[in-house]
């Protein structure tokens, strides 16, 4: 099974995602994720996205790709994948089309989750990660039990370095232009899902996983 997370930032497509791979054994890839820990490490792919990510623009097409392409023929993706935060453009989505006859998968839905603007900027604004197993939280809609200490493993939560205001802004603006394109990509292919992400977190995975258990 193939399933791809698509939306704006701060839709909640990490947080969402946490919530499927547990529901349906999937294994997560979140390009969002593979770049932050190669940054952290400061190796060549880090040290090359690091400006694009601080900027809030999106990291280069042929960074990218290999990477997902790579991670999609381990064995462990045989029983399903979930995207999250890829594809990203129009490119990005031609070439994972081209690469799935190599792994034999299709995709089998793409889920788009929507939520206001308005909401999305207080949502990334108040998000917290942690910084050891990169849970999610906010400080107004999933705040911890104990202030800045993470519920799952005790870690510290930090700020992530693009959730500030001016970033944010660029972010939703490299959305519109560079992103949203793939709504109209997928929904020709007849596989996009909407999903009124606006709703409570538990609200938002019901609607998920009622179109989950359909396929
Ligand atoms: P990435 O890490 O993918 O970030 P993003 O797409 O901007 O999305 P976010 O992770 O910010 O939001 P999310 O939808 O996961 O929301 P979350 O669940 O955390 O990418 C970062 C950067 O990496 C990009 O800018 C780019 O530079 C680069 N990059 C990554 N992939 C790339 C690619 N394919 N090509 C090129 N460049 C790439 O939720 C947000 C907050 O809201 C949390 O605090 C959460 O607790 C809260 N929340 C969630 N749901 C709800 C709800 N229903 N109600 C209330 N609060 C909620
Ligand atoms: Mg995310
Ligand atoms: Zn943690």
């Amino acid at each position: 099974m193939l399933i791809i997370l698509l939306g704006p930032p701060g839709a909640g497509k990490g947080t969402q995602a946490d919530r499927i791979v547990k529901n349906h054994g999937l294994v997560y890839i979140s390009t969002g994720d593979i770049l932050r820990k190669a940054v952290k490490e400061e190796s060549s792919l880090g040290r090359k996205a690091q400006e694009f990510m601080d900027q809030g623009q999106l990291v280069p097409d042929n960074l990218v790709v290999e990477i997902v392409r790579e991670r999609l023929k381990e064995p462990d993706c045989l029983n399903g994948a979930l995207l999250d935060g890829f594809p990203r453009t129009v490119e990005q989505a031609v070439f994972l089309e081209n690469v799935l006859p190599e792994i034999e998968a299709a995709i089998d839905q793409v889920l788009l989750i929507e939520v206001e603007e308005n909401e999305l900027v207080e949502r990334l604004t108040g998000r917290r990660v942690c910084c050891d197993c990169g849970a999610n939280y906010h400080v107004k809609y999933k705040s911890p039990k104990v202030r800045n200490v993470c519920d799952q493993c005790g870690g510290d939560l930090y700020q992530r370095d693009d959730d500030t205001l001016t970033t944010v802004k660029e972010r939703l603006e490299v959305y519109k232009k560079q992103t949203e394109p793939l709504i109209e990509f997928y929904q020709e292919r007849d596989l996009l899902y909407t999903v009124d992400g606006n709703k409570e977190i538990d609200e938002v995975n019901e609607q998920i996983n009622n179109v989950l258990k359909e396929l």
